[in-house]
């Protein structure tokens, strides 16, 4: 019998984050390309087209706009170990996902195009990432390209994400001559050599410091430098300060190339801490070893058309999980038989037998599932509660053709439960014009798009007013419901939200009725 203790000894689980283009997906591909997954050649000699469809999109909406919406779950084997990949949401306006995403991941990477370095996204993400306390792995991407000056990088990280930087390897050469990295822990040269558009892995070569010197000179001598001020700077490695999210360890490289994967794979293993017991929501850890336990982090509906079906994803928090096994769905106390459970990789599925902490686990048609959930055998266990952001677009929901209605509320209430957006109803109207409220406005798209095309519902989505919301509660909603320039509706999980068209009116109305309920939601990133 396996032990979940030792088997998450095992275990890596892991996001990206970055900003769009920095090289997400291509240093995913290179992942399962060293982790003996994509054999080699494949993946990443298709055009961005296929590729995408490849690994992470399932929806059309995802492919036109070329952006990637929903999350997939890699799990790859490594060194011995199991590595878990989830992939987060590259656009801004899913800040709101991705925050779910993270909360089932032990560590990130942080991925910056290297002659960008950070970006608005990578802020943003970074943020939630700082706000989880997750540990972050910094990899500066695309050093086969000209750049900027990899010290100044490091500043930028430095100042403006109050993060310390420490490089685990240094780059000899950049653009065309980079050559290779010098890897800090040991001060070995590797040198690599390029394939065809980085197909296969690339060769490496322990070049000693001597014929360093002779063989690349100047770009060798240059690189001597820029390690002798790390040194000279007293830049190391702090595992405590990583763990709690002070201090990131950065790694160059170029995932085009390979150049530099496998250093970075190996700090999955060797730096990222394996699962440890979760805290549940009384503010006590959840044993390893414990009966089963899973959290909720993704519900994604209709993945697979042909099906129309209902994937939840769970992240195994205690015990082992076995395919058959029936397990308690904790808000609902009601027994669920996991007959159907899936490993998503895109569009691929593959039943799952077994899984242990920090493996994730889709469960199809567990139609009660929601994000925070938990489900467990024999001990009853509660995570502490999920946040929803605060939402700072609204739109109100109209069906466009009458004899639809019905395929309009079900397919609502499918986007409402995956949390795609908040929806709100106001008493008075009700199911009929639902408010709908988002982080950021391309979560309407979504809406839109999946309304027409999932449930054959055409929606017109009416633009408002309101730009700020506060929780409040009964007694301060009936005195809110008589002013004028604000709305009161409740939303699905039964909180009744007051919406504003103006946050100064908002603000000198806190000064003034201090007595009024008026609480902040969790803003995006803080
Ligand atoms: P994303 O998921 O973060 O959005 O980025 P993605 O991996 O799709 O990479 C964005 C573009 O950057 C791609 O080029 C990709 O080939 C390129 N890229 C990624 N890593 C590197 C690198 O290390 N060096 C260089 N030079 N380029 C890199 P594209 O032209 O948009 O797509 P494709 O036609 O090359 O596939």
């Amino acid at each position: 019998m396996p032990i979940p203790s030792a088997e998450a000894a095992r275990r890596r689980t892991f996001a990206i984050i970055s900003h769009p283009d920095a090289g997400k997906t291509t240093l995913t591909e290179k992942f399962l390309l060293y982790g003996g997954v994509l054999t080699s050649g494949a993946g990443s000699v298709k055009a961005k087209g296929d590729r995408r469809s490849a690994t992470s999109d399932w929806m059309e909406l995802e492919q036109q706009r070329g952006i990637s919406i929903t999350s997939t779950v890699l799990q790859f084997p490594y060194r011995e170990k199991v590595l878990n990949l989830l992939d987060t949401p590259g656009h801004r306006d899913f800040s709101e996902d991705t925050y779910r995403v993270l909360a089932a991941t032990d560590a990130a990477i942080m991925v910056l195009d290297g002659s960008k370095g950070i970006e608005s996204q990578t802020r943003k993400l970074f943020e939630v990432c700082r706000d989880r306390e997750i540990p972050i792995v910094t990899f500066i991407n695309k050093w086969d390209r000209p750049g900027r000056d990899p010290l100044e990088l490091l500043d930028e990280i430095e100042e403006q994400l109050i993060l310390e930087p420490v490089p685990m390897n240094w780059p000899v050469g950049e653009a065309d001559r980079f050559r290779g990295l010098i890897d800090r822990t040991n001060g070995d040269f590797v040198r690599y050599t390029r394939t065809a558009r980085g197909a296969d892995e690339a060769p490496e070569e322990i070049v000693d410091p001597a014929r360093a010197e002779e063989e690349e000179g100047d770009l060798w001598l240059e690189a001597q430098e820029g390690i002798e001020l790390l040194d000279v700077m007293d830049r190391s490695f702090d595992r405590k300060r990583f763990e709690a999210g002070e201090l990131s360890p950065v790694f160059f490289g170029s995932a085009l190339t390979n150049f530099g994967v496998r250093m970075i794979l190996n700090a999955m293993v060797d730096l990222v801490p394996s699962p440890s017991p979760r805290i549940d929501r009384e503010g006590d850890p959840r044993a390893l070893d414990a009966p089963f336990s899973g959290i909720v982090f993704k519900v994604q509906a209709n993945m697979d058309k042909a099906h129309r079906d209902r994937v939840a994803f769970l992240r195994v928090c205690s015990g082992q999980f076995d395919r058959g096994m029936v397990v308690t769905h904790e808000p609902t106390g009601k027994p669920f038989a996991t007959k159907y459970a899936h490993s998503v990789s895109g569009q691929d599925r593959e039943t799952v037998e077994q899984a242990f902490p920090g493996d994730v686990v889709g469960l199809v048609n567990a139609n009660d599932f929601r994000v925070g959930d938990s489900v467990y055998v024999d001990e009853k266990v509660q995570w502490p509660l999920v946040p929803s952001f605060a939402p700072a677009h609204f739109r109100i929901a109209r069906t466009l053709d009458t004899s639809k209605a019905k395929q309009f509320r079900s397919g609502i209430g499918q986007l409402d439960e995956e949390g795609v957006v908040q929806v709100l109803r106001e008493p008075d109207i009700g199911d009929q014009a639902p408010i709908l409220a988002a982080v950021g406005p391309l979560q309407f798209e979504v809406v839109q798009h999946r309304l027409e095309n999932e449930f054959g519902a055409p929606v017109e989505l009416v633009p408002c007013a309101w730009s700020t919301a506060r929780i409040t509660d009964q007694k301060s909603a009936e005195a809110l419901r008589g002013m004028s320039g604000v709305t009161v509706a409740a939303r699905s999980d039964g909180e009744l939200l007051a919406l504003f068209e103006s946050p100064y009116w908002l603000q000198r109305l806190e000064m003034d009725q201090p007595e009024l309920t008026l609480t902040k939601l969790i803003a995006e990133g803080s």
